[in-house]
């Protein structure tokens, strides 16, 4: 079944707009795209052939500030699916009031089928189409699925000389050399940690004795699962897009880590007392924390029935539906939702940001320290407004993201 992320998105903004009262024009505003761009990508294939890809970028809300946002290589990727991940950005800078807006991009293309000169001068051609909506004053990408630091230098590098100087404020999770922040890669893991701490302090539990299972060993699983692997927790799965593997003892995450480092996927990861697992299955084990951590639509009415945890983390922009939400409410699980959960990224996006305009570089405590402060505030306010309204913390957090944007059109008002 075709799940359309955006009439999710939709669906997601009219449970909101049922709790608090909005001005009904500003309710319009708030579900509409402000801007949308869909560029054909003609590259050069290396055996002389020429293949043209479809690429996005879009622009939900750039009324709070810049817009804000990943870009992402994915033979799934669609105009519908950046639209509902450009939004998700917008609530996700309001959340963490950060003076930005949502943006995000993408490209319909299985990178794994490209040589990295391919993969280049996709990149390249890609940012040369959308060069006239991205800037630091415009519209800041930086990494999503399948894309990394070394795709993030090509833009900048794009950009730059374009306009005929360096400008490293175009894109984050650029790499340290060139104007990137320590911190970054690690942001989005560093984040879901101090707001799964913060959880678990309010629910009395030990995070130290939790058992962990991961969808998706990618930037943000590979990191969440190495950082809970370091604090002593044990993690009983974590799967890629080839399958999951598991053990009743708990993974030894460097080893994989080692593996998944050097190219390879977890099917082939053979070792005593692990079982392989499919991505559905790994889903419904018996875990006290699941982490959602690859892609959107993964916990749906079909499966969240069997889902048999205490408390879900979403690593991933989406992963929970929401008839699933629901299912999941009555059964009691705890959901910590995307929009808090994985904004570690861009808070620490943000820092990249402000470091690469002031050209004064901070180290890795104080990058740690300051997206911890800034998370579990977020967590703090989300949490306040779930208790008072007995409501899930995802209300909570869109009431308090959704109010923001509200507030800033409503005092911008409209042009002309
Ligand atoms: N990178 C960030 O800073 C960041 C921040 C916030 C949210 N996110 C979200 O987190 C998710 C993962 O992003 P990432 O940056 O870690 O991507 P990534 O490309 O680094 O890793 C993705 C992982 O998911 C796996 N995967 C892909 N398709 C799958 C499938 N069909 N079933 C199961 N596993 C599959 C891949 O094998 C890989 O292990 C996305 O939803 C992204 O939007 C990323």
């Amino acid at each position: 079944m075709e799940i359309n992320p955006f009439e999710i998105v939709q669906k997601q903004i009219d449970v909101v707009l049922e709790e608090i009262s909005l001005d009904p024009n500003t309710g319009q505003f708030l579900r509409r795209i402000e801007r949308s761009l869909i560029v054909s990508i003609p590259i050069m294939m290396d055996d002389g052939k020429m293949k043209i890809f479809e690429g996005y970028r879009v622009h939900h809300s750039t009324i709070r500030g810049p817009g804000k946002g990943g870009i992402r290589y994915s033979p799934h990727v669609n105009l519908d699916e950046v639209k509902a991940l450009a939004t998700w950005m917008t609530w996700k800078t309001s959340l963490l009031n950060l003076p930005l807006g949502g943006a995000k991009g993408g490209i319909c293309v299985d990178p794994m089928k490209l040589s990295k000169r391919e993969l280049e001068r996709l990149t390249r051609r890609y940012t040369a189409e959308i060069i006239n909506i991205i800037g630091p004053d415009i519209d800041i990408p930086a990494p999503d699925m399948n894309t990394n630091a070394q795709v993030m230098a090509w833009i900048m590098d794009v950009y730059s000389m374009q306009k005929g100087r360096t400008i490293p404020g175009v894109v984050t999770g650029k790499p340290i050399e060139i104007g990137g922040s320590v911190g970054r890669e690690s942001a989005t893991g560093m984040g879901m940690f101090y707001v799964l701490q913060a959880s678990c302090n309010k629910l009395d539990i030990d995070l130290k004795s939790m058992r962990i299972i991961i969808q998706g060993f990618g930037n943000v699983g590979g990191w969440i699962a190495n950082i809970l692997y370091e604090n002593g927790s044990k993690i009983l799965a974590v799967s890629d897009i080839s399958g999951g593997i598991f053990s009743e003892n708990g993974l030894n995450i460097k080893e994989l880590l080692e593996w998944r480092n050097q190219g390879k996927l977890l099917k082939d990861f053979q070792k005593n007392n692990h079982k392989h697992i499919t991505n559905e299955e790994l889903l419904t084990q018996e875990c006290d924390v699941l982490i959602p951590a690859a892609l959107e639509n993964q916990i749906t009415e079909i499966n969240a029935d069997k889902i048999n945890c205490k408390i879900v983390l979403e690593g991933a922009n989406g992963p929970t539906t929401p008839d699933a939400d629901k299912i999941l409410y009555n059964k009691g699980i705890y959901v910590i939702p995307d929009i808090l959960a994985n904004s570690g990224g861009v808070c620490v996006s943000y820092f990249e940001y402000i470091q690469d305009i002031h050209s004064y570089f901070w180290d890795l405590d104080r990058v740690n320290q300051e997206l911890k402060k800034i998370i579990v505030d977020a967590f703090e306010s989300v949490y306040s407004v779930s208790k008072e309204r007995n409501l899930p913390l995802r209300t909570a957090a869109y009431i308090i993201a959704l109010s923001r944007v509200a507030k800033a059109i409503e005092l911008r008002g409209i042009f002309p």
